[in-house]
């Protein structure tokens, strides 16, 4: 069965949205397999988007993932994570979809509530940052 990392981001977190948002992945069937909250330090922000690093937007993307305590969590489920990316919506929530987290959550490029992985390979890849003694 496949695994997907969600992150509820520090806004999540600070908006007391965790469990509006944990309530809809298990509504849709999904399985809670791993979970915790921590501070991301800047070290494995770095790790987790390492993608982004050059990108214009990585210090204030530092800034935001390490600003307060964030809820990670491994999904299981069929085509999880196609189908947690769906739920999760586009990354801008000013575009993001009605019905979707984002959309109907956030207003923010930035401050958009989840994260969650866009591949298997990027799965594989940040479930052991997290969860490395799992
Ligand atoms: P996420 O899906 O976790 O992947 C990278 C994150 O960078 C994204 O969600 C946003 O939080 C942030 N991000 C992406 N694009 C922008 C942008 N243009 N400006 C600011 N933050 C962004």
């Amino acid at each position: 069965m496949e695994q997907t990392l969600i992150l509820l981001k520090p806004d999540a977190v600070e908006r007391q949205l965790v469990g509006a948002v944990l309530r809809r992945f298990e509504n849709k069937g999904l399985r809670i397999k791993a979970m915790k909250l921590l501070s991301i330090t800047p070290e494995l922000a770095q790790q987790h988007y390492a993608e982004h690093l050059q990108k214009p937007f990585y210090p204030q993307l530092k800034e935001y993932i390490t600003s307060g305590p964030v809820v990670a969590a491994v999904l299981e489920g069929p085509e999880v994570i196609a189908v947690v990316r769906r739920m999760v919506g586009v990354t801008n929530g000013l575009e993001a979809a009605a019905g979707t987290i984002r959309g109907d959550y956030s207003l923010s490029s930035q401050r958009n509530l989840v994260h969650a992985s866009d591949s298997p390979e990027a799965a594989k890849r940040e479930i052991p940052l997290f969860f490395g003694d799992t």
